[in-house]
C-alpha cells in the first residue's frame, strides 16, 4: 500500500517524502514540475503531469493501491494570487477536486492537506488558534480555505477523512544537505537573506519598517520543514487509527520580527547583511504567531528545531553547498 504525495517534488513535498522514506514507507510521487523540482526527489517513483489532467491521475491510481494521499501540488505565491485568482481558483481548489474524485472512485478514505495560515486573513488575536476566524485576504488564502470546506463536505457524503494543515513560515532544510528550500522566484525573507550573503543579490530590503511592533518590522513564525513534516506523519498514522476530519496550525508559537531574523542570520553565518529599508509589501499583517497546541496535545506532535539559530543555520548549510539551488 503506497503513500502518494502530490507535489512531492516541492518544498515541503520533498522534505516530506524523505521522511516518510526514513520510516521505510511506499511513497508514490505526483508532480508537474512547475515549480518542483526533478532532483528534489531521491528514490521515489515520479509520475510527472498535472492535477488538471484527470487521465493522468486516473493512471496513477490504476497503477498503485494507494492507501492514502498527501496533498501538497498547489500555486503559493500570495502577490501572484492577487493578479492572478483564476490560476489560484484552478489550480488550488478545482484541481484538488480532481484528486478527491479519483479517491472517491477508488475506495481512498484518507488525505493530509497543504494549507496555510494565510486562511486567517489579518489575525484579530495572537497567537492565533484554530478557531479564528477565517478571513483570507487573498485568492491564495482563500484557494486553500475552500479545500478545507470541500474536505468536510466530501467526509460526509463520502467518507474522506482528512487533516488540514495550516503552516506558518516554513524554513530550513534536511540535515542531510540533500534537499532544501529552492523557489523561482524566491519571495522568502530568509532564503533571500542568505542570497545576499552568498553575493546572488546586493542586499536585502526590509517591506516596512513602520509597523505597530517592537521595532517596526512585521513578525512572523518560523517553523523547520522537518517539523512540518513530521506533522504529516503524525496526522496520516491519526487517520489510519481511525481519526476524523480536523485542521491544526503548525508554527513554533514564538515570532521573530524581520530585524531579528537579520541579527540572527549574522550571528549563526558570522557576516553582516547589507539591508535597505523599503515600504511596505502590500497584504502583509503586522504580526502572525500560531498557538499549536491542538496538535501537540492530539498528536504529541514535538518540533524539534524550536531554535531559531538552529532553524538558520540547516538552511545556511544547504544555501552554501547549493547556491543555484537544485539547478547545479
Ligand atoms: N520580507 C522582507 N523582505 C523580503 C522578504 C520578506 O522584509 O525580501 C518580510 C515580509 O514582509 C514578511 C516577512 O519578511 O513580513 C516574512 O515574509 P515571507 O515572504 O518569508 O513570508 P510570509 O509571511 O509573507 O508568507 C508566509 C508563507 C505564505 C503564506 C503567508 C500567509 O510563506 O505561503 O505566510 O500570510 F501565504
Amino acid at each position: 500500500m503506497a503513500i502518494l504525495v502530490t507535489g512531492g517534488a516541492g518544498y515541503i513535498g520533498s522534505h516530506t517524502v524523505k521522511a516518510l522514506q526514513r520510516q521505510g514507507r511506499d511513497v508514490v510521487v505526483l508532480d508537474n514540475l512547475y515549480k518542483g523540482h526533478r532532483q528534489a526527489v531521491k528514490d521515489a517513483p515520479l509520475h510527472v503531469g498535472d492535477l488538471g489532467d484527470p487521465a493522468f491521475i486516473a493512471d496513477v491510481f490504476g497503477q498503485y493501491s494507494v492507501d492514502a494521499v498527501v496533498h501538497f501540488a498547489a500555486l503559493s505565491l500570495v502577490g501572484e494570487s492577487v493578479q492572478r485568482p483564476d490560476l489560484y481558483f484552478r489550480n488550488n481548489t478545482a484541481y484538488a477536486m480532481n484528486l478527491l474524485d479519483a479517491m472517491v472512485k477508488h475506495k481512498v478514505d484518507k488525505l493530509v492537506f497543504s494549507s496555510t495560515a494565510a486562511v486567517y486573513g489579518e489575525p484579530h488575536s495572537v497567537p492565533i488558534d484554530e478557531d479564528h476566524p477565517k478571513a483570507p485576504t487573498n485568492p491564495y488564502g482563500e484557494s486553500k480555505l475552500f479545500v478545507e470546506h470541500i474536505l468536510r463536505r466530501y467526509d460526509t457524503a463520502f467518507g474522506i477523512r482528512s487533516v488540514s494543515l495550516r503552516y506558518f513560515n516554513a524554513a530550513g532544510a534536511d540535515p542531510s544537505g540533500e534537499i532544501g528550500e529552492d523557489h523561482q522566484p524566491e519571495t522568502h525573507l530568509i532564503p533571500i537573506i542568505l542570497q545576499t550573503l552568498l553575493g546572488k543579490r546586493e542586499h536585502i530590503e526590509i517591506f516596512g519598517t513602520d509597523y505597530s511592533t517592537p521595532d517596526g518590522t512585521c513578525i512572523r513564525d518560523y517553523i523547520h520543514v522537518n517539523d512540518l513534516s513530521d506533522a504529516h506523519i503524525l496526522a496520516l498514522d491519526a487517520l489510519a487509527a481511525g481519526g476524523s476530519t480536523t485542521a491544526y496550525n503548525l508554527g513554533c508559537g514564538q515570532g521573530f520580527s524581520v530585524r531579528e531574523v537579520i541579527r540572527t542570520v549574522e550571528k549563526v553565518t558570522g557576516r553582516t547583511v547589507p539591508v535597505v529599508e523599503s515600504p511596505r509589501r502590500p497584504g502583509d499583517p503586522a504580526v502572525l504567531v500560531a498557538s499549536s497546541e491542538r496538535i501537540k496535545r492530539d498528536l504529541q506532535w514535538n518540533p524539534q528545531y524550536e531554535n531559531l539559530e538552529t532553524l538558520i543555520a540547516s538552511a545556511w548549510q544547504w544555501h552554501q553547498a547549493h547556491p543555484d539551488g537544485f539547478s547545479q
